[in-house]
């Protein structure tokens, strides 16, 4: 058993994470035979990989997944732990699961992911629920099929959870959720400490794939049909600062885009680390799709600075203004949080001035959620839980306006879309602009084409349109 342990993830030194590579023994071959599987996965984009490399495990041991929670063998819940919402949700399944067994004792129930990585929750399961068999966390998912194993022949509950800086571990399999557009990580962790932020304890140290490992992946998605792919990281921009003196994010961009992908996205970009190159290399290639997600988090500069975000309101706005003139048509989206402790009506309002300002193309806006082992956790907030919806309420709305203003400029234009399957009803198709625009689309096409698409209609999340490239059909 190995517990989390807070304070020893705050820990970074100059430790040069190790390259693992990862490799199924034999006697786990077959543990899963003719037994099916279930996964919940919660949280960022990173968390739905690592969810793609965990299917990949469990059907290289034999197990099926099932979208059906009661006929599975295992039950995995892949957690995040940016906010509180998810952590009622997990303890949610776990009663629903615990119900379950009443009638059927032979469920293996695994709990990993950020939350996994949380002292408290680690503590909870083990002294509350006995019964989940698996804990492990963002730093061993390699070795599920060990647990697994454990777990079927030794009956007794694993907690393994380490607070470590973090190693890379290379060449485990990805079961995609598309054919047609993949999630490549090209860096784990964060050391930018937010003083909300749980994601540098729960992720581990910054650190950077080797670019070799990057560009072989790119290269070998595009030898299957991939079209898309999009560079995951907390904070893409400052990639290769750990790794190398002369490779950064610019030279990453660049040699990604002269393998000829269709189409290159890269989420998410911190501020801070955006550099003028980097927006002459967006610019440059046409197959560096015009959409960024810059998160602002407060449009207040005193909210900024005990968020310890490292940049000013001004800074921001240079930088914004700076991607609108120089990448053509491009969409940029952001994250905020209200909420923060001690923020007033005025630091608010500096908020709704910024929005404002950018009118952004969405956004994804949060109360703050107070994370245990954070500075901002330990700050006394004076704010009411109604001035904090009422703010939420009030952003929500702008953030709508903006979003529906910029949706309608696209009434009557053509743009590529690359059609991804058939919308939930069945009776049309969908797919993402270059800007990253969710189209519903009618007509017919093939399924992981790039597409031209007149559009029709304009509504604040979505656009409808139709197919014009008859080549295509
Ligand atoms: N690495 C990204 C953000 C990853 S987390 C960045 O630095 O921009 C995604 C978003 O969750 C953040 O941008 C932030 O808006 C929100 N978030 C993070 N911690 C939060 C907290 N404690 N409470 C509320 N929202 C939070
Ligand atoms: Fe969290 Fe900040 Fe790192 Fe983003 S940059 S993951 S918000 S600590
Ligand atoms: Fe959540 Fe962990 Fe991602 S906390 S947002 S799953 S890095």
């Amino acid at each position: 058993m190995h517990l989390p342990d807070l304070k020893q993830a705050r820990i970074r030194t100059n430790y040069k994470p190790l390259i693992k590579e990862y490799r199924l023994e034999e006697k786990y071959k077959n543990i899963g035979n003719n037994k099916k599987y279930f996964i919940r996965t919660y949280g960022c984009q990173m968390n739905e990989h690592d969810s793609e490399n965990i299917k990949a495990m469990m059907e290289s041991l034999g197990y099926i997944l099932t979208d059906i929670l009661e006929e599975a063998n295992v039950v995995i819940l892949n957690t995040c732990a940016i906010r509180e919402n998810v952590h009622n949700k997990v303890f949610g399944y776990l009663g629903r699961i615990k119900h379950l067994r009443e009638t059927k004792d032979d469920i293996i129930t695994c709990v990993c992911g950020c939350m996994a990585q949380e002292e408290n929750v680690a503590n909870e399961i083990k002294n509350k629920y006995k019964w989940v068999d698996i804990v492990f966390g963002t730093h061993n998912l390699d070795k599920l099929p060990e647990f697994l194993y454990g777990a079927i022949n030794e009956k007794i509950q694993q907690i393994e959870v380490y607070s470590i800086e973090g190693d890379i571990v290379e060449c485990i399999p990805a079961k995609r959720d598309s054919k047609y557009k993949a999630w490549i990580n090209i860096m784990y962790g964060c050391d930018k400490f937010c003083t909300y932020c749980i994601v540098p304890y729960t992720r581990g140290k910054q650190r950077s794939r080797e670019k070799e490992s990057i560009l072989k992946e790119v290269n070998d998605l595009l030898s299957n049909g991939y079209k898309e792919v999009t560079l995951l990281g907390q904070n893409v921009n400052a990639y290769g600062k750990d790794l190398y003196d002369d490779y950064d994010m610019c030279n990453l961009l660049e040699d990604v885009a002269k393998t000829n992908i269709e189409r290159i996205r890269f989420v998410t970009s911190h501020p801070w680390d955006f550099t003028d190159k980097m927006i002459e290399i967006i610019a440059k290639y046409p197959n560096i799709m015009p959409y960024i997600h810059l998160p602002l988090q407060s449009g207040s500069n005193r909210i900024l600075k005990l968020m310890g975000r490292r940049y000013t309101k001004e800074d921001y706005l240079t930088l914004f203004h700076k991607l609108k003139s120089n990448i053509p048509n491009v969409s940029i989206t952001t994250d905020i949080i209200v909420g923060f402790p001690n923020e007033t009506d005025e630091d608010f309002n500096d908020t709704l001035d910024i929005v404002n300002e950018c009118k952004y193309d969405s956004a994804f806006t949060f109360i703050f959620s107070p994370r245990v082992g954070t500075p901002a956790s330990r700050m006394e907030d004076n704010v009411s839980k109604e001035a904090k919806e009422k703010r939420l309420y009030l952003l929500n709305n702008l953030v709508n306006e903006y979003a529906l203003m910029n949706n309608k400029k696209y009434v009557n234009r053509v743009v590529p879309v690359l059609i991804e399957g058939n919308s939930e009803k069945g009776d049309s198709l969908f797919g993402y602009t270059d800007t990253m625009k969710l189209v519903n689309v009618t007509g017919d096409c093939k399924i992981g084409n790039i597409v031209d698409i007149k559009i029709t209609d304009a509504k604040t999340w979505s656009l409808d349109g139709t197919i014009v490239d008859k080549n295509s059909i």
